[in-house]
């Protein structure tokens, strides 16, 4: 089975570039190799934009035209809204129980955003639990990867500890102990032996060595024995670590390598500052966008030399532009030999170039809105096939199955 991936994307409306290299990109590929889902988080919106009913609602399909502008594709990949799957919230509910609230606290984003945003009243239940959200988002569908940028970090690090914790509480639920016992018998004698000697090193010493082995014997004969299930799996690597079955899954952060872009002057992109340029913008005004962009401030007049490092055009070269356009920026520009709107001449050409297909696709979905509806109704229903399985078993550990 391919390893699951899970991402999810507040509902801005039309995406920027930076939203593109800094994440869309990378979902695109990783497609490839995963059974990827990714999702419209639009309660996440809610949780600091609660008071702005009208423009979530048109943000959704607008992003999720730009998505599959991009190239995700809703045969390999399951896309989806989060407002449409109640059991986020029940397993947001559930994991909220035996949350402390010091973790939620401590999330670095929530101090940061808090100053960030200080024009909204965030002294909400919602904003201080959003961390959390975001762990039920990720552990119902038992991802193994989530691609997020560096700023989330810290939410996959809470997810990990919320699963950690989840199945130390619950994963020895009813007959923990009777159930391992019966899947140790499947094994043979001399196996059964091996596995108790790692489970016991394991437990003495924490030897990585030991922990090992014991999972290269569970993994072989999980492989090995006829009608051997993932619960069973589950079970003895659960007791190989002492810690009871693993109800819900640890995920692990993917951070790839991303450009940063900055926007038209040189800030951050954000279509808030007004300084991006679109997915879907069209030839003509990426081109005035570029034309207009805040180069280095050095270079005031076309004979003044300036420096790439100092300027935002460069990083659209470093993010567009081939080994030789480059060299010729650096030159042209530090010895004053080409001018800011030579220089920006590629850039412009690159970004039209790689926005065409994204605009062709586009229109075509604008023309078939209803298209893009089934696809956003396909995913969530595969989605929700997921879901209600990890709530069956989260409810069965937490002994909420009467
Ligand atoms: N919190 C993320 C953001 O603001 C979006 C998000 C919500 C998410 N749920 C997620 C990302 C689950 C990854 C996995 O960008
Ligand atoms: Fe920026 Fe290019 Fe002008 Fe140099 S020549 S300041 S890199 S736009």
């Amino acid at each position: 089975m391919r390893t699951r991936v899970l991402s999810g994307m507040r509902p801005t409306g039309s995406m920027h570039l930076g939203h593109y290299l800094g994440a869309l990109k990378n979902w695109v590929r990783l497609q490839d190799e995963h059974e990827c889902f990714f999702f419209v988080a639009d309660w996440h919106a809610l949780t600091t934009h609660y008071d702005e009913r009208e423009i979530i609602g048109q943000s959704v399909y607008e992003m999720v035209i730009d998505w599959l502008a991009a190239g995700l594709d809703p045969e390999r990949s399951t896309i989806f809204l989060q407002s449409r799957l109640p059991e986020h919230a029940e397993l947001f509910t559930l994991l909220a129980m035996g949350t402390p609230l010091g973790w939620l606290e401590r999330v670095p984003t929530y101090k940061d955003q808090m100053e960030k945003l200080k024009d909204r009243d965030l002294a909400t239940y919602g904003f201080l639990g959003y961390p959390l959200l975001q762990a039920a988002d990720i552990l119902i569908y038992k991802a193994t990867y989530v691609p997020v940028g560096e700023d989330q970090a810290s939410h996959v690090e809470l997810t990990r500890e919320v699963a950690r914790r989840f199945n130390h509480l619950y994963g020895r639920g009813a007959g923990f102990e009777d159930h391992v016992a019966a899947a140790l018998e499947k094994l043979s004698k001399d196996d059964q032996r091996y596995y108790e000697r790692q489970r016991k090193a394991f437990g003495e010493t924490g030897s990585h060595e030991a922990w090992a082995k014991g999972e290269a014997l569970v993994r072989r004969n999980a492989a090995a024995i006829a009608g051997w299930t993932d619960t069973e799996t589950e079970l003895l690597l659960g007791h190989l670590k002492g810690s009871g079955r693993s109800v819900l899954v640890e995920p692990q952060a993917l951070h790839t390598e991303v450009l940063r872009l900055p926007g038209l002057d040189g800030a951050k992109m954000s279509k808030s500052y007004g300084n991006a340029i679109l997915m879907r913008d069209d030839a003509e005004t990426v081109t005035k966008k570029i034309r207009g962009m805040a180069t280095d401030p050095a270079r005031v007049r076309r004979t003044d030399p300036g420096d790439p490092a100092k300027c935002p055009v460069w990083d659209f070269h470093v993010a567009y532009s081939d080994e030789a356009t480059k060299d010729w920026v650096v030159k042209g520009c530090k010895s004053a030999g080409i001018g800011c709107l030579d220089c920006k001449q590629p850039v412009i050409d690159a970004v039209v170039a790689q926005q065409k297909p994204w605009r062709e696709r586009a229109a075509a979905l604008m023309a078939e809105p209803k298209k893009v509806h089934w696809i956003v109704e396909t995913g969530t229903e595969r989605a929700r096939t997921v879901a209600r399985q990890t709530m069956k078993d989260v409810r069965a550990a937490m002994g909420l199955d009467y």
